[in-house]
């Protein structure tokens, strides 16, 4: 039984880091352990033209503890008004690694996004040409749909009909929650990926309400039944080119979370790597973890793998974390009790 194991320094392909005081407080714990992370643009307002993405870029960078050698990836906020050019002239000058669709509705800060992919019909265009990632929140807002179909309806409805017109459209099928998910990335050509968090590879929709309502177990897309949490698992563990890692670590207070309509996210950050690592353990694919949090997603993004290594160790983690910021709380995933692995110092 191997009790330590060391892989390349990981990335975050998804990742919400907020702004100021909360920026300030989890910030670390990604910056700790993995090399860069691409950082969603729903802020409010949202990070939308690359003048926006440079200022948070600093924000970032000033936040970071000292020595640390963490990259911030930089995503552009597609709305209906998206400039092409803005956009190009963004990811020629290093700004923007990608740019991110939020169906308008579709979950946290997406007011602003597309309401229809034909208003961006010149901007997937342009993306296509340069190579530029499009990371997609897959999920129809059609008030009709069930909510716990929203994924699948998605796929036939938008993302389809998207790769027929756009057939070299790099495509990051972001936090992906269902079978139907892992069988489109599988079924569609190297142009198109997915990221898996660790909370949907650990629970499914009775997380929800063991025992009564359980807003910290709610996030956007809604965690799905079993079987789809399974196909997960099978996917990500598989060592596939197409699948790697993204958190979708997303901090609320906790009095946005316990109220009536509280927020959708789950912050994860201080526990990703180790639960990742319990997963790979459980499935028996400890030698496929290296490929998922470390080489799948650079060689996608056409990026180099990152320097230095990450060394994990069987072990008890320590207590959850509950963070103070300003006069607010923010409570971390709750892992349960059966993470058996901590990063080593
Ligand atoms: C994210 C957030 O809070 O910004 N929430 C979530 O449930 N994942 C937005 C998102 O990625 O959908
Ligand atoms: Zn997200």
């Amino acid at each position: 039984m191997t009790d330590t194991l060391t892989i390349r320094r990981p990335d975050d392909w998804h990742l919400h880091l907020r702004d100021g005081d909360m920026l300030r407080a989890v910030l670390p714990f990604t910056a700790d352990v993995f090399g860069r992370a691409i950082i969603m643009p729903n802020l409010t307002p949202p990070v939308a033209c690359a003048a926006d993405a440079a200022a948070y870029r600093n924000r970032i960078m000033a936040a970071l503890p000292p020595r640390a050698a963490f990259e911030p990836l930089m995503t552009a906020y597609l709305t209906d008004g998206t400039d092409p050019d803005d956009l190009a002239q963004g990811h020629a000058d290093g700004i923007f690694t990608a740019a991110k669709l939020y169906p308008a509705g579709a979950t946290t800060n997406s007011d602003n996004g597309v309401t229809d992919l034909a208003n961006i019909h010149a901007v997937l265009a342009t993306m296509e040409r340069i190579g530029m990632p499009l990371l997609v929140h897959g999920e129809v807002t059609d008030p009709a749909v069930d909510i716990f179909d929203r994924e699948k309806v998605f796929i036939d409805r938008v993302l389809k009909p998207a790769l027929e017109e756009f057939s070299a459209l790099k495509v990051v099928f972001e936090h992906i929650t269902t079978a139907e998910g892992v069988d489109f990335v599988r079924s569609a050509g190297a142009n198109v990926a997915a990221t898996i968090t660790p909370h949907h590879l650990v629970i499914n929709r009775n997380a929800l309400f063991a025992g009564g309502m359980r807003p910290h177990m709610f996030c956007l897309p809604v965690a799905k039944r079993e079987r789809h949490r399974l196909a997960l698992r099978d996917a990500a563990t598989s060592g596939e080119a197409a699948f790697f890692l993204g958190t979708d670590s997303a901090p609320h207070p906790v009095s946005a979370k316990e109220t009536d309509c509280g927020c959708a996210g789950i912050f994860n950050a201080p526990s990703a790597l180790e639960v990742y690592a319990q997963v790979f353990d459980d499935e028996g694919a400890l030698d496929k973890l290296e490929a998922f949090a470390s080489l799948n997603g650079p060689a996608f993004y056409g990026l180099t793998v990152n320097e230095g290594t990450v060394t994990l160790k069987r072990g008890e983690r320590a207590a959850d974390t509950l963070l103070t910021v300003g006069d607010e709380e923010v409570l971390a995933f709750d892992t349960g009790s059966a993470v058996g692995w901590r990063i080593s110092a």
